[in-house]
């Protein structure tokens, strides 16, 4: 990679928008442009209004080859936000403040950056740079999150002395590492081609009656996020997914459900054709052994008892039926997560299970992150803190290729 990165034609026949917006680390962009232009990429540099008061365009345009575009109605530029988003093979912004931070999470499209993003089909790439304080502000936290979540790349500013004069974390992350993170958002990830991997997200619900259910906390994030990492790394994905708020990844056949008998139905029909199931459904353990036609009226009634009867274990009935399938469960656990997980791991038969905290502040059910022990049958064991469930989806298929797909390589700590 290191070699790659510093290779003259690394970036040959790749076209970059970068986006430059205004901080005081607008002079360092211009090194940022003249190492993309040496490893042999096309680069448009599009500046905010703030940029322009930092540094003037004419430097950019001299050095990029290109006028750059500031103006959502330049007149040199036929709609530049459509273009330039339909031209790129990545966008890169850097230095990005703390109000382009916001205005990218939130999709407000007040000027020619933020505006080409939402048409943005690409990677792209945010390296921050702003005062200390605001880095770690909880707000801009928030924003960093949500591009996260999204798939944007967004680099950790460096500690260091700033322009206030203080140090803290808030410097634009070093020309290298900028380099390094756009090389690695162009490099086609493909190492799950040729897999069909069967997903199952969300919780079921278990009608009690016309209008009531039993169901659980489960959003379908961790489900969802896996889909979509299977399908940015060229597998083939079919989802089976109970009820959930989220819209399914594009490229995805998807497959929706409500009860647990309905999910154990459509991941049997599709089980046969996979070579993986990994099974993050929150799958309801009891259903109502009687669902009432008619809406349980309370006249009358000072309490009432539900009886219940077990669901079928969807997991342990498709692993006892494998030809050749890589079978990862999940498990979900509020005490004990290890020793419980490597019970369920043992006792339905599993190649991998993750292993997560469901009460442990910041992860869990509906949280956009999540951290999670991965714990294989031949006793590897990874272990991943805290981070956005997209990334976290990566991490369970890093660790299905490596111990389950291909040879086993051992215990890792994932941080
Ligand atoms: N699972 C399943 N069918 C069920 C229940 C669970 O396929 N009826 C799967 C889940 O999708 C998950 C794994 O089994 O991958 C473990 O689920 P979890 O809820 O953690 O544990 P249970 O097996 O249900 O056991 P318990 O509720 O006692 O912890």
């Amino acid at each position: 990679m290191v070699d790659d990165a510093r290779s003259s034609a690394a970036l040959a026949g790749k076209h970059l928008v970068l986006g430059v917006t205004g901080s005081i680390a607008v002079y360092k962009a211009v090194g940022v442009l003249r190492a993309l232009r040496d490893q042999g990429a096309t680069v448009s540099v599009v500046m905010t209004r703030g940029a322009t008061k930092f540094m003037t365009p004419l430097t950019f345009d001299v050095l990029s080859g290109h006028r750059v575009v500031t103006d959502l109605f330049d007149a040199h530029a036929v709609m530049p936000h459509l273009t330039l988003a339909e031209n790129a093979d990545a966008v890169l912004v850097a230095p990005a403040t703390a109000n382009f931070l916001a205005k990218a999470a939130l999709g407000l499209a007040d000027d020619v950056l933020t505006t080409m993003l939402l048409n943005a089909r690409c990677p792209v790439i945010v390296a921050p740079a702003m005062d200390g304080d605001m880095w770690t502000h909880p707000t801009v936290m928030q924003h960093v999150d949500m591009l996260r979540a999204r798939g944007t790349v967004v680099l950790d500013p460096e500690v260091g002395p700033l322009a206030s004069g203080r140090v803290a974390q808030g410097r634009l992350p070093a020309e290298a590492k900028v380099l390094e993170a756009v090389h690695a958002a162009l490099r086609p990830q493909a190492d799950w081609r040729g897999q069909r991997v069967l997903v199952s997200a969300g919780p079921t619900q278990e009608p009690i009656d016309p209008v009531r259910f039993l169901s659980n906390r489960s959003s379908g994030k961790m489900g969802y996020a896996i889909a979509a990492a299977v399908r940015a790394r060229g597998g083939d994905v079919v989802l089976v997914t109970g009820p959930s708020a989220l819209v399914p990844p594009p490229g995805v056949t998807t497959v929706h459900v409500t009860t647990a008998k309905e999910m154990a139905e459509a991941l049997s029909q599709h089980f046969s054709s996979c070579t993986v199931l990994i099974m993050a459904a929150a799958v309801a353990d009891f259903r109502p052994r009687v669902t009432v036609s008619e809406k349980l009226k309370k006249q009358g009634r000072s309490e009432l008892e539900l009886a219940l009867e077990a669901t079928p274990d969807i997991l342990a009935m498709l692993s006892a039926k494998r030809t050749s399938q890589v079978v990862v469960g999940f498990a979900a656990e509020t005490e004990q997560v290890l020793s419980h997980a490597k019970e369920k791991l043992k006792g339905k038969g599993l190649d991998l299970i993750v292993a997560n905290d469901v009460t442990q502040p910041g992860g869990g059910f509906g949280s956009d992150d999540n951290a999670a022990v991965i714990l294989s049958a031949t006793g590897e064991q990874r272990v991943c803190g805290l981070m956005p469930k997209r990334r976290l989806a990566d991490e369970i298929l890093n660790a299905v290729r490596d111990l389950c797909l291909m040879a086993p390589r051992g215990v890792s700590i994932v941080e």
